[in-house]
């Protein structure tokens, strides 16, 4: 077993109310790490080291003001995690109302830049740094009634890359996680539906859905130091969904 040790460390990790973001805010906590979450509801993580924010990654301001606090507490920030997301409105385009399509973009890709901004900041005279951003299967391997979600998580692939590159001068790396099909609280609805669920991991080559620990675990790598020559890159975390035709 990999353990990673994280003492001394402080990371950022937004969505950590529920799934994904959550279980990366559990796995780093375990690590030794100095958590801080940020989400628009509330959690139920609870440690001396674990510090919860109420924000949305849409508003500038308030995660200034987060940022800012981190850093005048603990100095620096060693890894940012952008794992908040919403799903999409599941319409062809052409019945995607414009401001459900501004929603939709603001919270996944816009949530994901702005908050990648301000904390590169932080990141940029320590000369070092890592981030990670939660993009989707759905960024890059597309069926119908998805515009919204899958341009949302295609720009977080592109953002990722060009943030890579950006970055790369100052020492930090910028990779992101495209999970397949993950029960959460994002899909439970729908996978408690066994129709749905049998359906869906009958096109999974490893034939079962993923756990939200599953893209964790790639997420604790990509903020640790075994990935250091490692940026601008999508890592699937699908059980082999997208390989096939
Ligand atoms: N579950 C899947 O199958 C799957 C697949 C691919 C990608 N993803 C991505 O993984 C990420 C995590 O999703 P999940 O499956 O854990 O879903 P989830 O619904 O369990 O968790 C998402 C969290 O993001 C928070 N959030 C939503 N909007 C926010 C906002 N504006 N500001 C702050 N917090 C906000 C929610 O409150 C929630 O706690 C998302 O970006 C999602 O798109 C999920």
């Amino acid at each position: 077993m990999i353990v990673f040790e994280n003492k001394d460390k402080v990371f950022v990790v937004t969505g950590t109310a529920s799934g994904i973001g959550k279980s990366c805010a559990e796995q780093l906590l375990k690590s030794g790490a100095r958590v801080i979450g940020i989400d628009k509801a509330d959690s139920d993580l609870k440690c001396d080291s674990y510090e919860h924010h109420i924000a949305s990654v849409t508003d500038e301001n308030a995660l200034r003001k987060i940022i800012d606090g981190v850093i005048s507490n603990y100095g620096k920030i060693d890894g940012l995690v952008n794992a908040a997301g919403i799903w999409g409105n599941s319409k062809p385009f052409y019945d995607v109302e414009t401001s459900d399509w501004e929603k939709i973009i603001s919270v996944n890709l816009t949530g994901t830049y702005l908050l990648s901004k301000i904390v590169s900041y932080a990141m940029m005279p320590c000369r070092k740094g890592k981030i990670v951003n939660i993009s989707c299967l759905r960024g890059t391997i597309f069926r119908n009634n998805m515009t919204d979600y899958a341009s949302s998580k295609g720009g977080v692939v592109a953002l990722t890359s060009t943030m890579a590159l950006d970055l790369a001068p100052f020492n930090i790396q910028v990779n992101s996680v495209a999970p397949g099909f993950i029960y959460t609280g994002m899909t439970k609805n729908s996978f408690d539906n066994e129709e749905v669920r049998k359906a869906s991991e009958a096109l999974i080559p490893e034939g079962r859905l993923g756990r939200p620990e599953d893209i964790s675990n790639v997420v604790m790598f990509l903020l640790s130091e075994l990935s250091d020559y490692m940026t601008g890159t999508n890592v699937y975390v699908d059980g082999g969904y997208h390989i096939q035709k």
